[in-house]
């Protein structure tokens, strides 16, 4: 059973077009991969999908419902998180403040100064299982700011955890990570993913097969392959495309 379909989606900015009739199928607890070069389109499809642009055309169907053109807030309640490319918590909130943002939003709690939030347990316990699944229970008291990039990255892919989604988008987890951080990137995102959906973009090739069902390859905002990953590396157009270096593993 697919999660997520988009059906013939397009977007352009400015006239140029990034999606080009994309039909991308996500199914019910799959890893999926997204590759491509860069500006194939790969954050853009993310965007429309996840509800900060509106497709130009086509339809976006999550959990057979059809979700074209609803805001972000209501598609992250229906049960999607995603993760951004460039980190995006605020770094002078505290890594404990960071994701009980997050916790709130998914509740559809507002800050409230007539309430006390900080009362309220399940927020607190669930703020504290994601901190410690995160391994940043320690830090908890530290502004985002101040963490190092690899913990930073951590609380990003969190915050898009914390809203306990089916469907979790990861934009580039692992980018700008040394080859350690990638591993405990990895390993997280594998522990914390076992029961859920994940459609993850990715540059890094060992990222990519040590976690994907199947990969989508996009390229020029169009779907090149889809398929298990030894089928994409056998691909002769993915390979022509994107993916030459390949064949020499
Ligand atoms: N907000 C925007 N306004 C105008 N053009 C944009 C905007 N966002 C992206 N683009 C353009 O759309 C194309 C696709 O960009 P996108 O960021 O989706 O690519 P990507 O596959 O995620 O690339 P990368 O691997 O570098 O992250 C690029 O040509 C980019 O310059
Ligand atoms: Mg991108």
């Amino acid at each position: 059973m697919n999660i997520l379909e988009t059906r013939n989606l397009e977007h352009e900015f400015n006239g140029y077009s990034v999606l080009k009739k994309v039909n991308l199928e996500i199914r019910k607890g799959e890893t999926h991969a997204i590759i491509g070069p860069n500006g194939a389109g790969k954050t853009t499809l993310f965007n429309v999908i996840s509800g900060m642009y509106t497709p130009s055309k086509g339809k976006v169907i999550f959990k057979k419902k059809d979700i074209t053109g609803f805001k972000a807030y209501k598609i992250q309640r229906l049960g999607m998180g995603r993760s951004f490319q460039i980190t995006a918590t605020f770094d002078n909130l505290t890594a404990f403040q960071n994701i009980r943002m997050a916790v709130l939003s998914r509740k559809g709690i507002r800050f409230n100064l007539f309430r006390f939030v900080d009362k309220m347990n399940d927020v607190t316990t669930e703020t504290i299982n994601v901190l410690q699944n995160l391994d940043l229970w320690e830090a908890c008291h530290t502004p985002a700011g101040m963490l190092s990039y690899g913990k930073q990255r951590s609380l990003e892919i969190g915050m898009a955890l914390a809203t306990d989604p089916d469907l979790v988008m990861l934009d580039e987890p692992a980018a700008g990570m040394s080859a350690d951080e990638t591993h405990t990137a990895v390993s997280l995102i594998k522990k914390l993913t076992k029961e859920k959906t994940v459609v993850i973009i990715e540059h890094d090739m060992d990222v990519v097969f040590s976690l994907a069902d199947r990969i989508t390859v996009l390229n020029h905002g169009t779907i090149l392959a889809t398929g298990i990953p030894k089928e994409i590396k056998a691909n002769k157009d993915v390979q022509a495309a994107y993916l030459g270096r390949l064949e020499d593993e």
